[in-house]
C-alpha cells in the first residue's frame, strides 16, 4: 500500500482534527502519501481530494470542527453515488481509507467496501459514545466537559432563585453524555431515551426534594430522538406541579465545538495511529477502538448493528447521591 485517503463525515467532533494528524503523520512515518478527502462522501463523489504532508497538520491537535470539512451525503447513500465515489479513488489511486465518523459514516463504508474491496479502516468519531467497539469515542469527553461548565453556571442561578432546571444534551439514540454530564454535574436525575421516561417518578422525586427544602433541582434530558424533549418534560411536570418555578436550558450544538479535552487528544491520536497501522496490517471493513485500554478492531456490521449498553448503575448513582431512598 502506498497512497491512503482520510476523510471525517457525519456530525463532526472535537478531536477529529487531532485524529486526521495522528493518521496523517503515521501515515507519513511508514513511507506513504496521504490525501485528505474534502466533505467526507461528497468529496469523495465529486474529486475533492488533497494532497496532506506533515505539515499540513501542523497546530491543528487543539482545535474543534475538522479541517477536512463533513458531510452527511445522500448521493453516497445511492449504487450510482458510489460508483461516482470509485471512480475517483482509482483516478487518484488510492488503496486504503481512513473514514473517521459514527453509525452512518461506518455503514457507508461498509457498503463501499462490499462493493468495491478498497480497504477501510474506521476511527470512532462523535460526541454521542454510542459506538460498538470502543469504550470512548472521540469528542465525548470534550462534549461532556462543555455541558459541565454549562451545568455549573446554570445552578448559580437556579439555586439563586430555587428554580427546576432541565437541561437538555445531545445524544440521538443514546444517553452517554446525559448520564456523565448528570454524575459530574450533581444533578438530580437523568432522563435518557434508553429508559421509558415516566413523568410520575419525576414529578414523585420533585415532590419529595422540595418536602426536604431543597432549594433548587437539575434534571438532564438527553434529546433522543425529539430536539425539544426537555421543554415537553417541563410543560408536564408544571402541569402537575404548578408551585414550582421550572426553566429549560437546550445545550446545542455549543456541545460539538471547542477544542478537545486531553482525553480526547491522547484517544484521537492514537486511534488514527491504529486506523493506518491496521490499514498497513492488511485490516479491512473494521473500525479501531479502545477496549480496557487497549487497541481492538471491530468489524463494521458489529459497530453498526450491536447496542453499546449504558451501564445502569451510572444512572443509579447519580440518583441515590441525592442521598434518600424514594419510594415510587
Ligand atoms: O450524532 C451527533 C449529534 O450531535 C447528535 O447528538 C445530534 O442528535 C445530532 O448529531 C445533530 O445533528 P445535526 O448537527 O445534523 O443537527
Amino acid at each position: 500500500m502506498k497512497k491512503i485517503a482520510v476523510y471525517t463525515s457525519g456530525g463532526d467532533a472535537p478531536g477529529m482534527n487531532a485524529c486526521i494528524r495522528a493518521a496523517v503523520r503515521a501515515g507519513h512515518y511508514n513511507d506513504l502519501e496521504v490525501y485528505g478527502i474534502v466533505r467526507g462522501y461528497d468529496g469523495m463523489i465529486n474529486g475533492n481530494f488533497i494532497e496532506l504532508d506533515n505539515r499540513a497538520v501542523s497546530n491543528i491537535i487543539q482545535k474543534g470542527g475538522t479541517i477536512l470539512k463533513s458531510a452527511r451525503s445522500e448521493e453516497f447513500r445511492t449504487p450510482e453515488g458510489r460508483r461516482k465515489a470509485f471512480e475517483q479513488i482509482q483516478k487518484f489511486g488510492i488503496e486504503g481509507l481512513v473514514a473517521i465518523g459514527g453509525n452512518g459514516t461506518f455503514t457507508g463504508a461498509e457498503l463501499f467496501y462490499n462493493e468495491y474491496q478498497i480497504p477501510c479502516v474506521g476511527a470512532p468519531g462523535t460526541i454521542d459514545n454510542d459506538l460498538f467497539g470502543s469504550d470512548f469515542t472521540i469528542g465525548y469527553d470534550t462534549a461532556v466537559n462543555t455541558c459541565l461548565a454549562a451545568i455549573d453556571k446554570i445552578r448559580d442561578t437556579a439555586d439563586a432563585h430555587e428554580r427546576v432546571f432541565f437541561i437538555e444534551v445531545m445524544g440521538r439514540d443514546t444517553g452517554y453524555i446525559a448520564v456523565r454530564s448528570a454524575i459530574s454535574g450533581g444533578a438530580e436525575m437523568a432522563i435518557i431515551p434508553e429508559f421509558p421516561y415516566d413523568k410520575n417518578v419525576v414529578i414523585n422525586r420533585l415532590k419529595h426534594g422540595t418536602s426536604d427544602a431543597k432549594a433548587s433541582h437539575i434534571i438532564i434530558v438527553a434529546e433522543g430522538h425529539q430536539e425539544g424533549r426537555a421543554s415537553m418534560i417541563a410543560r408536564d411536570i408544571k402541569e402537575a406541579l404548578p408551585q414550582l418555578d421550572c426553566r429549560v436550558t437546550t445545550l446545542g450544538h455549543v456541545q460539538r465545538g471547542g477544542g478537545p479535552s486531553a482525553a480526547d487528544r491522547v484517544l484521537a491520536s492514537r486511534l488514527g495511529l491504529a486506523a493506518v497501522e491496521g490499514l498497513l496490517e492488511g485490516r479491512a471493513n473494521v473500525m479501531a477502538g479502545i477496549i480496557d485500554h487497549q487497541v481492538v478492531y471491530t468489524p463494521f456490521i458489529d459497530t453498526i448493528t450491536k447496542r453499546k449498553p449504558i451501564n445502569q448503575d451510572l444512572l443509579t448513582l447519580a440518583e441515590k447521591l441525592n442521598g434518600r431512598k424514594y419510594k415510587e
